[in-house]
This record gives structure tokens, sequence and C-alpha cells, in this order.
């Protein structure tokens, strides 16, 4: 017997996006810069606590991939990580201009975005992009297998790396491989308008265990896979995944509300908050967070105040609307198309309904420090989370968890994967205009003691089901092989 200790399997993360992105400043020089969405808020707090290496992009393309990959600590990328707790590995791999275009921009975004939140209008299929697709998916697979150990846990996130686990798969056909995706399912209907369905869903059944936000989307998934399990009956074919036993899961990812918690109970976030709400100079604070994107329904939001106000023209100056929206995707036309349009919406609702010393929409596009955020989030009285589709959303639960006063009030869309867990919210249809307009009536007429009681009970289920409770979930079905899904 070898006297040789082995290793202790690392948590391995793979996404797309790294934690930090590199931009070049006016003068072209580079400097790291935190990435936003969903998926890093919820994986950082993880890693930092258990260790391990989140592979991914850097966010910035090159022109020679042999030379650029690289491996760091995270407390290498600037002083304020050196002086963060704790800390893991980053591992990059590298794409050219023309895989940004064809692998993230055409066919992740452009293709799979789209059609898994069911705007199959906006999904072009694109052979010459799902190519490339297939070469960077290969890429990630080769470096996995070339900077983990065989007995290292390695947990692919997300729809751009669909393909991961059938080519890594085929160099470690006894490894653990773990998939997550932070996007609905969709239903059979949907999914099938993808020519590459088939080898999709080869590559997902390649993995241990696959996670998803909501049942629904587990439902979906399982349709599909038996739909393709009756078609390979027939035709009496073999695949790389037959061996391969595959526990699926729904598993709703939350927040670290312990940190959103003590971070609103600051004294400079205390204090940020009451002069956001001095400033407002309105009873009533609302508040928007999204991602400019067009499932976050954030037109369709201000229609409807722009409704509200035509309707109830005494609610003038009885509010401060605060929109942030953070850039993303920028070279999307379904992208930049939708800020265009936001800008001619907000224009239009302030220049109706602005009076001397009151405009009712203030915009911001750009992203706030977490402080600065959690001191919006604690300053609202009213949150906005309307969006059209959207496989959990963060931001309601942010909301929530900063409301250390116990106060305030949450509009969420009933096609928001966190409607699930979240039951005393108002619920609302986000394609109804009419329907957000009257919830925000509502919310602004609502007494404090209900108030009160909603958000103790939001809040409650927030921390019991908080992100260190997913992940302690998640850990458990990737290793309970019971209810798999045998080829
Ligand atoms: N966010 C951020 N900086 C900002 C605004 C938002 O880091 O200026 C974060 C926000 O805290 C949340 C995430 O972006 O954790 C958005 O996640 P969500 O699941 O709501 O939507 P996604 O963008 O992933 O579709
Ligand atoms: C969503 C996706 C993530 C993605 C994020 C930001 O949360 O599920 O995978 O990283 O949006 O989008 P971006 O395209 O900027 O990475």
């Amino acid at each position: 017997m070898s006297s040789r200790k082995k290793a202790q399997p690392k948590l391995v993360v793979v996404s797309n996006r790294l934690p930090f992105s590199k931009v070049h400043d006016d003068k072209g020089e580079f400097r790291w810069e935190r990435s936003t969405g969903g998926l890093i808020t919820a994986m950082d707090p993880i890693l930092r606590s258990t260790g391990g290496m989140w592979i991914g992009w850097d966010g910035h393309t090159v022109s020679n991939i042999h030379d650029s990959y690289a491996q760091f600590d995270i407390a290498d990328i600037n002083s304020a990580e050196k002086h963060a707790k704790g800390s893991y590995g980053i591992a990059v791999v590298p794409l050219t201009s023309k895989e940004y275009r064809e692998y993230y921009i055409k066919f992740s975004n452009g293709v799979l975005w789209a059609l898994f939140h069911y705007f199959f209008e906006k999904s072009s299929i694109d052979i010459k992009a799902w190519k490339v697709y297939e070469t960077v998916n290969k890429r990630f697979a080769h470096y996995i297998n070339d900077v983990t150990s065989e007995d290292d846990i390695v947990w692919v996130q997300d729809f751009h790396l669909f393909m991961v686990p059938y080519f890594l798969r085929k160099m470690r056909p006894e490894s653990r491989i773990h998939f997550f995706l932070h996007t609905p399912f969709p239903h059979i209907d949907i999914f099938s308008i993808l020519p590459w369905q088939r080898i999709i869903l080869e590559s997902l059944l390649c993995c241990n265990s696959i996670g998803f936000h909501h049942k629904q989307y587990l439902r979906n998934f399982r349709g599909a896979v038996e739909a393709y399990r009756r078609e390979k009956r027939s035709s009496g074919e073999s695949s790389v995944e037959e061996s391969v036993v595959t526990n699926i899961y729904a598993n709703p990812i939350s927040v670290d509300f312990e940190l959103l918690d003590r971070t609103s109970r600051l004294e400079r976030v205390r204090k940020r908050a009451g002069e956001i709400k001095e400033k407002a100079g309105c009873s009533k604070v609302i508040l928007g967070v999204d991602r400019i994107d067009y499932s976050k329904g954030i037109k369709e939001r201000l229609l409807a105040l722009e409704l509200m106000l035509e309707e109830e023209p005494g609610l003038r100056e009885k509010f401060f609307y605060y929109q942030l929206v953070v850039p993303s995707r920028e070279e999307l036309d379904a992208y930049s198309g939708l800020k265009k349009e936001i800008d001619e919406i907000i224009g239009r609702i302030n220049g109706r309904f602005s009076t001397g010393l009151w405009t009712p929409v203030h915009y911001n596009y750009g992203k706030l420090p977490f402080k600065e955020l959690v001191s919006f989030y604690l300053a609202a009285d009213i949150a906005l989370v309307t969006p059209l589709r959207d496989g959990m959303n963060l931001v309601c639960k942010e909301f929530v968890a900063a409301h250390s006063d116990e106060d305030g009030v949450l509009v969420l869309s009933k096609f928001a994967g966190a409607i699930a867990e979240i039951k005393n919210c108002i619920a609302v249809n986000p394609y109804n205009i009419e329907d957000i307009a009257s919830a925000l009536k509502w919310s602004m007429n609502m007494h404090a003691p209900e108030r009160r009681k909603r958000m103790r009970k939001m809040r409650k289920k927030i921390k019991h089901n908080n992100i260190n409770t997913w992940l302690d979930r998640c850990m458990e079905y990737m290793h309970d092989r019971e209810d798999g899904m045998p080829a």
C-alpha cells in the first residue's frame, strides 16, 4: 500500500464568467472589475468558505490562446481581495474575439439564453456559432482535465457550457462531474426547436448530478429525456452517457442572508439609507435593480408606472422611483435596442409627469458597490421585481435579506423561479401592465402591520433557505445516487 497521502478532493466551479473580469480603461490599461450576475453572487461565498478553484473566462479576448491560459489566487487580483476573508484559485480559459462573438454572443446568448427564457422569436439558429460553441466547450473540458485531479468535484455551471460534461466524460470515465443550470429549462415544445437538443441531453446525462432552481424546470428536463430515450430505443444506437447514473434535482439557489442582514445593520449603511430617503423627499421609495435584459421586464414595468400616473395623477410627488440598470451583453442588438427603448420610455414618462420639483423616474445605467446597493435595498419601501422569465432572481431575495428593519413590500413576477419560495410577496403577471400598476398602488397604500407581517415571513424563509443550505443540499444530491435516472 502506498504511504503517499492523497490530496483532499477540492470543489472546482466551472462557469463561462469568472467573478472578476478584465476591463480596459481610457488609456488602454487593464484592471480587474467585479463581474455581476446571480451565478457570481452565489458561487463566490461558497468558494471562499470551501476553498477550491474557479475555472472560467476573464472577459477579455486574445489573439493567441496558447500563451493565455493562466492560474493564480483570487487574492492576487487586488488589495481588497488580498484582505478579504477566504480565498480560492482562479484558472483562466482564453477566448479569441471570433470565439467571443460566435460562442458567447451568438450561440450562448443569441440562441440559448433567448430560447431557454421562452423568447424563441429572438433565438436565431446558427450552425457556424454552434461549431464554435462546441470547440470552446471542448477547450474548457481539456483545461479542467489539465488543472484538476480525477478526485476533485467538478461542478459545471450554466448554459454556456452544456457540452463540457460530454467531452470531459470521455477523458474521465470514473470521475464525479456535476452540472447546475441557472436559467429555466424550457418545456419540450420550446426545447425541441433546438437542432442540437439530442447531443445536449447526451452531454448532460454524462453528469452524476444535474440541478435546477425549480421543480417545473426539472419536470421539463425529465420530459425531454423521456422523449430522447423513446427515440433512441427505436433507433438502437448507443452513446457515451449510457453507463452514467444521473441524479436530477430541484434546489432553489439563494443569497448570503447573514452577510446582507449584517451589512444592512452597519451604521454607515443605515446612515446612507437615511440619506437616500431624505434626498428622495417623498413618502415612498420604489426600487428596480436589473441587468439590462429583455427577460427582466424593465420596459413593461416602466409602462405600468406610466399607466399608474395616468390613472392617478394624485400620485405625482408621492414616490421616488430609482431604477438601476446594469450594462450587459451590449454587443447583441436585442440588448442595445432595449437600452434605447428604456431611455425613450423614461424620457417620455419624465417629460409627461415631472413637476417643477419632482421627477418620476431616476435612472442609473451602471453598477453600484455592494454596500451602496444594500443601502438602496434598505431605503426602498417597495421593490419591483417583474421579470418576464427568470431562472431564479436573486435581487428579490437580497431586498428581503437587507430589510433588517422588517419593513418593505416586494412585488414579484409569477414567472421568476423565486416565486416558489416567496409566498408573502405581491405576485404579478409581468406581461399585464395593469396588474403591475395595481400591485404598485396596493403596495403604496399597504399599512405597516401587514407590510411587517409579510416581510417577517419572507425573511424567515430566506434566512432558512440561504446560500449555505443550498450548497449543503446540492452536495447531498451530488453524493446520493439513489433517485438517479438510469440510462
Ligand atoms: N448586482 C451587482 N451589482 C449591481 C447590481 C446588481 O453585483 O450594481 C448583483 C445583484 O446583487 C444580484 C445579481 O447582480 O446578486 C443579479 O442576479 P439575478 O439573479 O437577480 O439576475 P441575473 O443578472 O443573474 O440574471
Ligand atoms: C445570468 C447567467 C449567468 C451570467 C449572468 C451575467 O445570471 O445565468 O451565467 O454570468 O447572467 O451575464 P454575462 O453574460 O454578463 O455573464
